[in-house]
């Protein structure tokens, strides 16, 4: 019997320290993720607390790890790690700690980028999906559209012009005064609402590119909003929040369909976590279906950062033998890409 390979992941690029074990064939053998709720208070990412709270966790939870697979370090085929995009301080904690582990080990160290990981996640949940595929890649940080010709070759098709889809819903949650991250509160609330209480302006930009912008409505929603009575706006909050949602959530749907439809493309992975967005999901689905496309997505859990994900695209590398130098270090710039 062939011994099975096992890779150690480590995500740290944001706020969310995060270790897993996953096999060779994109199987999570276990997975521990510790989220900081002491940035809830600032209504946003506090950079500095944010690698504290790495270095903190970032030990114990491989440790537990370990502990609930009965694996051990030995047993580790390589070591991988997420070096961009993200907050630097956040990433170099990450960085170091895997430096660390595979030089003590003897492991090849695979360095991935974070993005791509949100893309890969998919891989997790439904097995290994064939390229080619189309991805719509939507976080905090990033809305983009990306060809996939392969697990390595892609090309950004579009991409927000500014504010990126979860930013733009986690601004509107503030300004609604509802809470921080915005994106789940909205999607719950707006459950109960109606999307055509009020037409905030679609984010199509050029209606014949595959780009974004959420600018101009960031804006409108905020002119709204200012311009009606705090009782008024929380008495509608769940219109108000459904309405909002419509207006993100559209050009979303259509600019990734338009593009799966004229380029002949029957397969969509959406990545990142406003893909766990319901709204979402139901009307990627309803369009796609249009045009006989079918769409994946990760597990809610898979959806939001997490180092299976980071192992994950890490697996392509492994078999390529693609392995990182110990000087390698991170970077903050924004963007899918193979690194
Ligand atoms: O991918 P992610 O966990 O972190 C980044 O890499 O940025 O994405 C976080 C973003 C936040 O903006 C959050 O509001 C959004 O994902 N999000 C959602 C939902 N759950 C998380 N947006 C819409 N609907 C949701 N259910
Ligand atoms: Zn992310």
């Amino acid at each position: 019997m062939t011994k099975n390979k096992y890779i150690l992941a480590i995500e740290s690029s944001c706020d969310d320290t995060s270790v897993a074990v996953v096999d060779i064939s994109y199987n999570i053998v276990v997975m521990n993720t510790s989220s900081q709720p002491e940035h809830v208070v600032f209504g946003g990412v506090l950079p500095e607390l944010a690698s504290r709270l790495h270095m903190k966790n970032i030990l114990i939870l491989v440790e537990s790890c370990l502990q609930q697979s009965h694996l051990s370090l030995e047993e580790m085929s390589a070591v991988a790690i997420s070096i961009n995009p993200g907050l630097i301080g956040s990433l170099l904690v990450g960085l170091s700690f895997a430096k660390s582990l595979a030089w003590a080990l003897n492991l090849p160290l695979i360095t991935v980028n974070h993005m791509l990981g949100h893309v890969f996640a998919n891989h997790l949940v439904h097995g290994y999906i064939d390229p080619p595929y189309l991805a719509l890649v939507v976080s905090g940080g990033h809305t983009e559209l990306i060809n996939f010709e392969s697990d390595t070759v892609f090309t950004c098709v579009g991409k927000t012009l500014d504010d990126a889809a979860g930013e733009t819903f986690d601004k509107a949650a503030k300004l609604l005064g509802i809470g921080y991250p915005g994106g789940p509160v909205i999607d719950k609330l707006a459950k109960n609402g109606n999307p055509s209480f009020y037409n905030f302006p679609l984010a199509l930009k050029q209606k014949n590119d595959y780009n974004f912008s959420y600018s101009g409505l960031k804006t409108a929603i905020l002119q709204f909003l200012s311009s009606h009575e705090e009782n008024w706006i929380k008495e509608h909050q769940a219109d108000l929040a459904a309405s909002i949602q419509y207006a993100i959530v559209t050009p979303l749907v259509k600019k990734t369909v338009r593009y799966a439809k004229l380029n002949n493309i029957h397969t969509i992975l959406i990545a990142g976590g406003v893909a766990a967005n319901s709204y979402l999901r139901a009307q990627m689905d309803k369009a796609a279906a249009q045009i006989h496309a079918k769409v994946f997505y990760p597990s809610l859990t898979l959806c939001m950062d997490n180092a299976a994900m980071i192992a994950a695209a890490a697996i392509p590398k492994f078999f390529k033998g693609e392995f990182a130098d110990l000087s390698v270090n991170a970077f903050s710039d924004k963007g899918t890409r193979y690194i």
